[in-house]
């Protein structure tokens, strides 16, 4: 009975110099001029028109992580819009796509680059029959920022690209370790938009409720009190309570190669929980019909190939034994037939595993042989998946067209570890 909006907006992609450390000037690449971007908002069958215009002196695109939008207008590497060019990505929400997603370019082989140049927004899709309307909401986008003595961002070193780059900084919408205030119950959404870092939260060891995942809002809220959220994935949280705490990311062993600094904990922000309206979260938040699948089963290996030159160990990060060529096809799936796949992590670091185009259900998880339970229904399109893991997925596509997956540690990606699904 709600007719369908239009929401219209232009992205600019410019270079922009601010200062994070007094008296120096670093230049980030910014979304309209701000970094994480504008927060798109929208609502299930709306229609969303975003026209991307390129400031900058490279090719890029915009790609709509998490969202089922068609092939032509996800923002493909290949589908580049040059220097100087512009573009408009023109699609539609579907029924049951309310949640969690964001946006970052992905143009062949400079995607970690202007993701951590600071070119990522945060977008959430709503539905009209939200449980939780009404409910206080914060955005906590998490994004991880590496500058040299100069106040400049540095480039990627070697090490980056093996273990993927970390910052020294990891900021909280933008800022070092900001105050957070939390008056009675209140329900956020966190996105983890760092190119390597991940997050294992936690809130002083105060639980809290986890209540959706990338794909937006579980069937029951689960009380928890660590939430370990890997490069790309979102969440969301109910948090409620009367104390001061800290928002932390706790020392998280995600297995970096080489001489790698020890995990450390990292505070990421004060916050102020001060009691006030609290209400029941309601005990069935949607229905999640399992997927069954009934189609062809598939087998992604992520490994890696160490090589040794001239003293210099290197790492080429690798999909079922090969590296992302733009013109081949590895995987080949029918439209709208649920699949099952063993996602496997044959390496000795942590990957998060990505596929556009689609939300998928984990079916099961081993560990060094051994069963891990999974203990709820989600929908996700980023998973991690730990050194000798393999988590078997049901997945169906609803497009047909050209579908990227790939390690979500950006420089991975750029490194070849990526591969082209047709869907026919
Ligand atoms: Cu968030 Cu293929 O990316
Ligand atoms: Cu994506
Ligand atoms: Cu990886």
């Amino acid at each position: 009975s709600n007719p369908a909006g239009q929401f219209q907006a232009t992205l600019t992609a410019a270079p922009r110099t601010v200062q994070f450390k007094p008296g120096l000037d670093t230049v980030v690449w910014a979304y309209n001029g701000q970094t994480p971007g504008p927060l798109i908002e929208i609502y299930e069958g709306d229609v969303l028109e975003i026209r991307l215009v390129n400031q900058l002196a490279q090719p890029t695109t915009i790609h709509w992580h998490g969202l089922p939008v068609p092939p032509s207008q996800d923002g493909n590497p290949g589908d580049e819009v040059a220097p100087g060019a512009e573009r408009t990505y023109r699609f539609a929400l579907p029924a049951g796509s309310a949640g969690t997603y964001w946006y970052h370019p992905h143009p062949h082989g400079h995607t970690a680059e202007q993701a951590f140049m600071g070119l990522a927004g945060p977008l959430i899709v709503r539905s009209r029959l939200d449980p939780l309307a009404g409910m206080p909401e914060q955005h906590l986008v998490f994004s991880d920022l590496k500058l040299g003595a100069d106040g400049k961002v540095v480039g990627n070193n070697d090490m980056d690209w093996m273990n993927g780059r970390e910052g020294q900084f990891v900021l909280v919408n933008g800022a070092l370790q900001p105050v957070i205030t939390a008056d009675g119950m209140q329900r956020w959404r966190l996105w983890n938009m760092c190119n390597a870092r991940y997050l294992n939260l936690s809130l002083g060891g105060q639980p809290f409720r986890l209540v959706g995942t990338d794909g937006g809002l579980l069937e029951h809220a689960r009380a928890i009190t660590q939430l370990l959220l890997a490069p790309g994935e979102r969440a969301e949280i109910v948090v409620m309570g009367n104390s001061e705490v800290s928002l932390q990311a706790l020392a998280y062993d995600r297995g970096m190669m080489g001489d790698a600094p020890p995990p450390q904990t990292l505070t990421l922000a004060k916050v102020t929980l001060s009691g006030g309206a609290t209400r029941p979260i309601p005990s069935h938040l949607r229905q999640i019909t399992p997927l069954s699948p009934g189609g062809a089963q598939k087998r992604v290996v992520f490994s890696e190939q160490m090589n040794m030159a001239g003293g210099v160990h290197s790492m080429t990060p690798l999909v079922n034994g090969k590296s992302y060529d733009m013109n081949r096809v590895d995987l080949v799936s029918q439209r709208g037939v649920v699949e099952a796949w063993s996602l496997v992590n044959d390496s000795d670091m942590d990957h998060p595993f990505h596929l556009h185009g689609t939300q998928f259900q984990i079916a099961s998880r081993t560990r060094n042989g051994q069963t891990v339970p999974e203990p709820f229904l989600a929908w996700r399109d980023t998973i991690n998946l730990r050194p000798n893991e393999t988590v078997v997925i049901h997945v169906v596509q609803p497009q047909a067209g050209p579908r990227m997956f790939h390690c979500h540690i950006l420089e991975h990606e750029d490194r070849g570890m990526m591969g082209i699904l047709s869907v026919v």
